[in-house]
């Protein structure tokens, strides 16, 4: 069996709630081993306490010292690491109104570096044995700038150019990457938006989904599909429409329901 398909020990940050945690208890369901980290030691111990299959790392990831130890001791403790998902992530709404610089750059410290700081490990051990994935968790928000985007879409927009300059040399040296953009996925972390969401699913949905995508062998998985199919569109269309549609949006949310 391949890595890819039936991975043995998976590793997942941001696994403490959402998304991550979701991936983490379907792919323990199923056998795997499936270390988990975060930075919230307690609930990555529930967590834990789930399924002897679980196992916790907590970590900060944009300490690179400590996602590298983390990495190392759970290549140690557990094994090889098979499929690494890279999830960790924060969202703050934010528009020109309410520009934060410190929010701009903890997102980007915890949504690019963060990553960063976990690939340049995990690629050294996987390309040493010309095996496992990698899969990064960006957003249909990378895709193209909306309102709201000015903090969270460009560490998005960078995770997927991250991704597609990597692929062709990954791929030389027996190494997978895939890049995952989903569309609104209810969490803790889109429970604070107070604007309609549109195609808004489960985060159980989102780990079907996700779990098929990571089967296949496709660089992107993005979903769901009418979200896929209206960013995709968006950009193609020349500036002078694109800026008509998100003026609209933008004029239909005062400026003070996108504090945050
Ligand atoms: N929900 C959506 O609609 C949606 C859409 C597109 C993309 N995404 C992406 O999907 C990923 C998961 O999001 P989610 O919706 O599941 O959100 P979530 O429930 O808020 O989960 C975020 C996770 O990231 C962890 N995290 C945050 N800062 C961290 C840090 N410095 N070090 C380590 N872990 C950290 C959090 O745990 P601690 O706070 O305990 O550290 C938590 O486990 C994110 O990358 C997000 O951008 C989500």
């Amino acid at each position: 069996m391949s890595a890819s398909n039936s991975p043995r020990l998976v590793w997942i940050t941001g696994a403490s709630t959402g998304i991550g945690r979701e991936l983490a208890l379907s792919f323990a369901r199923d056998g795997a081993t499936v270390a988990v980290s975060a930075r919230g030691a307690d609930k990555l111990g529930e967590l834990e306490r789930l399924s002897p299959n679980i196992k916790s790392f907590p970590c900060d990831v944009t300490d690179a010292a400590a996602v590298a130890a983390t990495v190392s001791s759970i290549e140690q403790s557990v094994g090889p690491i098979d499929l690494a998902i890279l999830n960790a992530g924060v969202w703050h709404p934010m528009t020109a109104s309410n520009y934060d610089l410190a929010k701009v750059k903890a997102s980007m410290d915890v949504n690019y570096s963060g990553v960063t700081n976990a690939l340049a490990p995990v690629m050294k051990t996987m390309i040493g044995r010309a095996r496992g994935h990698i899969a990064i968790v960006a957003s249909v928000a990378g895709l193209r700038g909306l309102p709201k985007g000015a903090a969270y879409a460009p560490t998005k927009a960078a995770l997927i150019s991250l991704a597609e300059s990597l692929y062709a040399d990954l791929k030389l040296k027996g190494v997978r990457i895939t890049v995952i953009n989903p569309g609104f996925v209810a969490t803790p972390m889109t429970d604070v938006n107070t604007f309609p969401m549109p195609f808004l699913i489960s985060a159980d949905e989102a780990v079907k989904t996700i779990r098929r995508g990571l089967q296949r062998d496709t660089f992107e998985i993005i979903f769901p599909g009418r979200m896929a199919l209206l960013m995709k569109t968006l950009r193609l269309l020349p500036y002078r429409l694109f800026f008509l549609a998100t003026g609209k949006i933008s004029k239909r949310e005062p400026p003070s329901a996108s504090q945050n």
